[in-house]
């Protein structure tokens, strides 16, 4: 390889079905293309490397990460041999190691992202996505969408222990997707645009967490949470069809019916309820948490004339910013 590769994956959202995904249930979820991740790849000359790293080795796998969001700049397998190595250095080897490629040539990867961590918006796929095809087209491998979809579900997996996948499947395909674990990919069309305001509460979203409370729950009582995720179901498939058919204000009633089953999981938090009460109090249809909860992002469906005024009552609930954005034609604008 010669000179720069770079690779950009988006953000994504969770309009309905978090959790009850894991259960094999739909979901529907959207690329948010206002933020992204970032992979920039440059081959380090051999005895002149650029920078900081000067006449220091990059060990065996010859590779340097800059991560300067969360202040890493260091050989690859120097922070491998970390007691709890950084999930990006264990990401870069498993991509090496599923390429087949030992000794890599001298590189130089530097990951960059606007997407808030641990918010809901998919900021480790994301990051996973653009590393996996920076990665593999620096090493003459470049991968099929499948593929970069299935090594970011395998990195997934050593991070939140039992994934659904959505988050990898709607961030590599940059589409609309109507999910169910294990099947074959969907999307949706949306045939009217509607404008959604996302809150974030500023409060990391232990996703591994939330998904094991859920767990516990489920393996308590099967039966009942059996029922709960049933009529999770069944509000993604109204959303989808209200979606498809254009009638978009039908979706305010469901996101609460959705955040009213997301609160008797226990994934809501009082932060999240009070910025979903504000939400509406300003105007918003409907509400609720997005993504795994106890923390991360809400989202409200509002209109273009009120999105302004829910986006400040969020902010003065205490979200720490807030995105006013349009699902056109299925990407979050
Ligand atoms: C996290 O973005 C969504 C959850 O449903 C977990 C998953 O699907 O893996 C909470």
């Amino acid at each position: 390889m010669n000179g720069i590769v770079r690779a950009d994956a988006p953000g994504k959202i969770i309009l309905f079905g978090e959790h009850a995904v894991v259960y094999g249930r739909p979901t529907l979820a959207v690329p948010v293309m206002q933020v992204a991740a970032s992979v920039e790849i440059t081959t380090q000359p051999p005895n002149r490397p650029t920078g900081k790293p000067k006449n220091r080795s990059t060990g065996k796998l010859n590779l340097w990460l800059d991560a300067p969001d969360i202040g890493l700049s260091a050989p690859v397998e120097a922070l491998l041999q970390q007691a709890t190595p950084p999930p990006l250095a264990i990401a870069i080897r498993s991509v090496c190691q599923a390429l087949g490629v030992e000794q890599p040539p001298r590189l130089r990867i530097r990951v960059t992202s606007s997407i808030p961590l641990a918010s809901g918006l998919g900021s480790g796929a994301a990051v996973s996505v653009a590393l996996i095809r920076a990665l593999s087209a620096a090493l003459g491998q470049p991968l099929p969408d499948e593929q970069v979809n299935a090594l970011a579900y395998e990195i997934e997996k050593l991070y939140h222990g039992t994934p659904s996948g959505i988050d990898n499947t709607v961030i590599t395909y940059a589409r609309p997707v109507y999910f169910v674990r294990g099947q074959i990919l969907q999307t949706f069309r949306v045939v009217r645009p509607f404008t959604l305001v996302i809150g974030d509460s500023g409060i990391a979203a232990p996703t591994r967490e939330s998904v094991g409370a859920v767990r516990q729950l489920w393996q308590a009582d099967p039966a009942r949470w059996e029922k709960v995720f049933d009529q999770v179901a069944e509000i993604v498939e109204a959303a989808k069809n209200a979606i498809e058919s254009g009638e978009v204000s039908r979706l305010g009633a469901l996101m609460d019916e959705n955040q009213a089953l997301l609160q008797q999981m226990t994934v809501s938090s009082a932060e999240l309820d009070r910025l979903v009460a504000a939400a509406k109090t300003a105007g918003a249809q409907g509400a609720k948490l997005s993504g795994g909860g106890r923390g991360g992002n809400m989202l409200a469906l509002a209109t273009p004339e009120t999105a302004a005024a829910v986006a400040a009552a969020l902010r003065q609930a205490g979200a720490r910013n807030t995105i006013i954005t349009t699902i056109d034609g299925g990407a979050a604008r």
